[in-house]
């Protein structure tokens, strides 16, 4: 029940819309005085009245029915009582109807959105700073098919450049290959962060290196397998992390799947008269639009990230006919992607408008800052790995007798990785703290699912009853009921705004709702009817925050 569109086709005041009524309607801080409230203030003018003699006289004709319960006016605000009996009623039924499709929709029927996200770098490690554009792209992702998009997972790797080069050098140089077999991308870093140590003395590695990656350009078969190879390793280690984070990607189409899609672009700025020389390199000029050129190609002719995502952006719109294509990356490739639209733009490609860069801010460790070529990086696994390990304890500590205590220690321990990156709005800088995000009593992924398992152990213990809809409703039942009814609104501006942060916050006022029924009301000895309308909220509390939490990528299990 969309209750803000009800009450505002109620009240009609000339030069006002219903949506501009609509949009005025908010929530009192005090849910003594109502539960929706109009302010009167901009329809003084209009109506040359004073803002309390509108209040009052709108108060005055609107009736109460089996959804406004009762209309007052205050100090120029009009506030309403929704019956809590009907809102209640009207939520619980319908979570009992749809169940685990409550909050879906078929909005996006028909409509594909392509959504490059984690996009990780071959052959280096998967580090925190990949943990966000990860859980956010998969959160994306299921949000949108859950309102009836057909999303599509890119992962856009990088698997071109110089880097592969120095790889081969270092490790021709020093590579064991059983150590590289087994240890994978940390074995690798290792050859590389020496191959960056010993260039350092020795120049002339760094042309070996660049003369090696010529080779793999050239289709050399040794290199090329070696590099191959470096691939195989590195989506070894990363699958293991996506199973864990639940991720998943329908292309894998990297930068070097571009490598023979480059010319018909190359070829059309040319035709548009875009590009310029500059030092012997192609540029596009963006001078008119404050923005530094975007490099197209080097003096040697080599292509650059922007080429190749210029080439993916065609062959993405022929390939899936999007109607929007985001990237789930860093804010600190704002420019690039201004630029890329920009060039888009310049070339009249249909789609250009349909772009959209997805910034988030940077996750970091208490620790402090990382990078690849010293090798002083915290890999994402262990982070992980040590969630799990924290969350093992906490069971051990607070219900030492459950079972299967390790599978539940996993779905506890990565639910507080990715509730843990969600908690804030993308775009702010965040420190990602393992004692924090694995709290069972905090603002968690952990408390939330400790929430969820409450649920079903009442549940449990109940066994069978009567589903029931209406009863007298407390505060407390009121509050469950009014956030559960909120959820389908919290699952569309989440993907209207690109925010999973949305759907976290939502997740955590539910489980505080919830709780505090809990412990105010009795449930299981309450009298026969009572105790069937706490049980049925409680199963679509139970329904609510699981779905809540699919949308993340998190498990919920059955105990706690
Ligand atoms: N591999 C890049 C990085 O780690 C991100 C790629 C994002 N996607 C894209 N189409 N440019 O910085």
């Amino acid at each position: 029940m969309d209750y803000k569109s009800y009450i505002a086709e109620k009240i009609n005041i000339e030069g006002f819309t219903l949506d501009q009524i609509k949009n005025m309607l908010s929530v009192p801080p005090n849910r003594e005085m109502g539960d929706y409230a109009l302010p009167c203030f901009a329809f003084a003018k209009a109506l040359r009245k004073s803002p309390a003699i509108i209040a009052q006289d709108l108060a005055a004709v609107i009736p109460s029915d089996g959804v406004i319960e009762s209309v007052s006016a205050l100090s120029g605000y009009l506030n309403f009582k929704v019956s809590r009996k009907g809102v209640a009623g009207g939520v619980l039924s319908e979570i009992y109807e749809k169940g685990a499709s409550y909050g879906s929709s078929d909005e996006g029927a028909g409509k594909v959105i392509c959504i490059d996200y984690s996009s990780i770098n071959i052959a280096k490690p998967f580090h925190i700073g990949h943990l966000l554009t990860t859980v956010l792209g998969g959160a994306l992702y299921r949000t949108f098919n859950f309102l009836g998009y057909k999303a599509v997972g890119i992962n856009h790797l990088g698997d071109w450049g110089t880097q592969f080069g120095k790889l081969i050098s270092a490790y021709k140089r020093w590579g064991d290959k059983e150590a590289i077999e087994n240890g994978r991308v940390r074995e690798l870093m290792k050859i590389y962060v020496k191959f960056h140590e010993e260039a350092e003395k020795d120049p002339s590695l760094e042309d070996e290196a660049r003369g090696y990656f010529k080779k793999i350009e050239e289709g050399d078969a040794e290199c090329l397998a070696l590099f191959n190879w470096f691939r195989d390793l590195t989506l070894i280690d990363v699958e293991k992390i996506y199973k864990m984070l639940n991720v998943k990607f329908d292309s894998y189409a990297g930068e070097s799947f571009y490598n023979d899609k480059m010319q018909p672009v190359i070829d059309a700025l040319e035709e548009k008269g875009l590009l310029t020389e500059s030092e012997g390199a192609k540029v596009v000029n963006l001078e008119d639009y404050n923005m530094p050129p975007c490099l197209i190609l080097k003096a040697d002719g080599a292509t650059l990230y922007a080429t190749r995502d210029l080439a993916a952006a065609f062959y993405r719109k022929n390939h899936y006919d999007f109607y929007k294509c985001l990237y789930v990356v860093a804010y600190q490739q704002n420019l690039h992607f201004k630029q890329l639209f920009k060039v888009l733009e310049l070339m009249d490609a249909p789609f250009a408008g349909d772009m959209e860069h997805v910034a988030y801010g940077m996750v970091s460790l208490p620790g402090g800052a990382m990078s690849t070529r010293k090798g002083n990086v915290v890999f994402l696994e262990d982070v992980i790995a040590t969630c799990i390990e924290k969350s093992l304890a906490l069971i051990e500590e607070k219900n030492a007798a459950l079972e299967n205590k390790e599978e539940v220690a996993r779905m506890v321990g990565t639910a507080a990785v990715i509730f843990g990156a969600l908690s804030a709005s993308k775009i702010k800088d965040i420190v990602f703290d393992i004692n924090k995000v694995t709290n069972f009593d905090g603002e968690t992924g952990p408390y939330v699912q400790y929430t969820a398992a409450r649920c079903n152990s009442v549940l449990d213990k109940a066994g069978a009853y009567e589903p029931t809809f209406t009863a007298e409703v407390t505060d407390a039942e009121y509050e469950v009921c009014d956030v559960l009814s909120k959820f389908p609104e919290i699952v569309r501006s989440s993907a209207e705004k690109r925010e999973p942060f949305f759907i976290t916050r939502y997740a955590v006022d539910l489980a505080q709702a919830y709780n505090k029924f809990y412990f105010e009301c009795k449930i299981l000895d309450a009298e026969p009817a009572v105790r069937a309308f706490r049980l049925t909220l409680t199963q679509a509390t139970k329904t609510v925050l699981t779905t809540a939490l699919g949308l993340l990528g998190i498990e919920v299990p059955a105990k706690m």
